[in-house]
């Protein structure tokens, strides 16, 4: 015997409630949960465990054929997937609206179809008129792409049976898809699974290369592309600051390469243009140094990156709650290595406000980053700048050790080929490739100095106990 049973899903992260909630207590978003089509369940009085078709068992050795990568054209975006497109494979481009989503799968696309490859790109956002006139403005037109305007899942998969399969098909974006197979408007959790489930199942029988765009907002009017997370093979992730010009491409998913590498771009008039070497980019460059600014090797993926991170500290006369904002890091993670600050050396944020940038819109996820951090913070407090030349790094434990990382002679390494002269990080971090302990404070590749820190109250002995 079927029942009904209401069900409520939440737009952000898919989860699925038995009744409506304010807050989802799966993302802790709030006002993300709406009622959706109720599902048929069916009590369990017969057994699974019969009358179904024996499935065949193969053992991991079975050969199977390398995979062939189709580049983009674009060396950042392959790198970012791991060598390039893998034929049959579905990829979700999600990001903030306007962040340039559409532009760089349009120069992909175009330029695969350079090389000779059946392209399909459908917009369901924009007229053809308006792709078109953005082809032209990148210099695109001469590429031989098959562009439609459709938003009805049925009739693009219609029209795409009715010929041979394409070698890549962009469908720009996902929550603007309908499928009439179920209720529901364009946009909504069941619409948005429903669409994808039906698009990738023809791309996989197909070999047809699947790249769905899918918008990230903060205010869950539409689901975003976390509820398709598991259905994909790549997910990647768009991300950057609107008001700046870089645009950094992270894989957060990938069944075919490692998840840690990342595409620079910069966004042109002309489109997006890719950034070769991005170690210098989140450097100010400045030349006089100024309290409450400090240097981070971040490492993404196999590649450093030098990012310039600033704190700003203003006491407060009043009793006023101060406030903490964070642009570019973990706001959680601000919060607590003020706490170790104050807990481990006596430092006192309570009657002050915390400003935190990481500069040229990077996001930081690094956890190697909170050494660079608190050099900013201890500088900020103590009105003295941190000498110029200098790189920090190494993550920070409740009771204020600092903490080695991952690949600290990468970081050294490059931080010393762009003239810096010395780096402050975790005790083991002098060690060489072998594992042996060279000299403290002896010089490293590039001509780099390495001084030890072992704890947060070193560090600010070393920032304040310094002329
Ligand atoms: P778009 O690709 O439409 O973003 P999304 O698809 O992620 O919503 O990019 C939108 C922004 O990019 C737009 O605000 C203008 C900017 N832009 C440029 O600066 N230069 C260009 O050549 C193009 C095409 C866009
Ligand atoms: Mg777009």
């Amino acid at each position: 015997m079927a029942k009904i049973k209401r069900r409520y899903v939440c737009a952000n992260c898919g989860s699925v409630s038995n009744r409506w909630q304010g807050q989802c207590p799966d993302c802790n978003e709030w006002n993300t949960l709406a009622e959706e089509a109720p599902e048929t369940v069916f009590s369990a009085k017969h057994s699974l465990a019969g009358g179904g078709r024996p499935i065949t068992f193969e053992s991991l050795a079975t050969p199977t054929v390398p995979l062939q990568r189709q580049t983009t054209g674009l060396a950042e975006f392959d790198r970012a997937l791991g060598g390039g497109i893998v034929p049959g494979s579905a990829i979700l481009m999600g990001g903030e609206p306007g962040i340039g989503k559409s532009t760089l799968l349009l120069q992909a696309a175009a330029s695969i179809a350079r090389t000779g490859a059946d392209v399909v790109y459908v917009s369901g956002e924009e007229a053809t008129g308006q792709v078109r006139m953005r082809a032209d403005r990148l210099g695109l037109t001469d590429a031989a792409l098959r562009l439609a305007a459709a938003t009805s899942v049925r009739d693009i998969l219609t029209t795409l049976n009715a010929g041979s399969p394409p070698a890549m098909l962009v469908v720009d974006s996902i929550q603007t898809m309908h499928s009439d197979a179920i209720e529901g408007a364009p946009g909504t959790v069941s619409q948005v699974r429903a669409s994808a489930f039906e698009l990738i199942r023809y791309a996989k029988e197909n070999g047809v290369a699947l790249v769905l765009v899918g918008h990230v907002t903060k205010d869950g009017t539409i689901a975003g592309p976390r509820v398709l997370e598991h259905m994909v093979d790549v997910v990647m992730s768009f991300e950057g600051e609107r008001s700046h010009q870089y645009r950094i491409l992270r894989s957060l998913k990938n069944r075919f390469g490692a998840v840690d590498e990342i595409g620079v771009f910069s966004m042109e008039g002309h489109g997006l243009a890719e950034v070769i070497n991005p170690s210098m980019l989140f450097l100010s460059g400045r030349e006089d140094p100024v309290p409450g600014s400090s240097v981070f090797p971040a490492l993404e993926g196999t590649r450093p990156v030098l990012v310039e991170i600033q704190a700003l500290i203003v006491r407060l006369q009043s009793g006023a709650t101060p406030r903490r904002a964070v642009v570019g890091w973990d706001s959680g993670r601000l919060a607590m290595l003020l706490a170790v600050l104050e807990a481990r050396c006596g430092l006192s944020f309570s009657s002050a406000e915390v400003y935190l940038n990481v500069a040229g819109g990077y996001r930081l996820s690094d956890p190697a980053a909170d050494l660079a951090v608190a050099a900013a913070l201890v500088s900020a407090l103590a009105d003295k700048p941190l000498p110029n030349r200098a790189v920090w790094f190494g993550e920070v434990s409740l009771a204020g050790e600092i903490r080695p990382v991952a690949h600290s002679s990468l970081r050294l390494r490059e931080a010393g080929k762009l003239g810096f002269d010395r780096g402050h990080g975790p005790d083991d971090a002098n060690k060489g490739e072998n594992g042996s302990a060279s000299k403290a404070s002896g010089k490293r590749d590039g001509g780099l100095a390495f001084s030890p820190i072992s704890s947060l109250a070193k560090l600010v002995d070393r920032i304040v106990g310094s002329a």
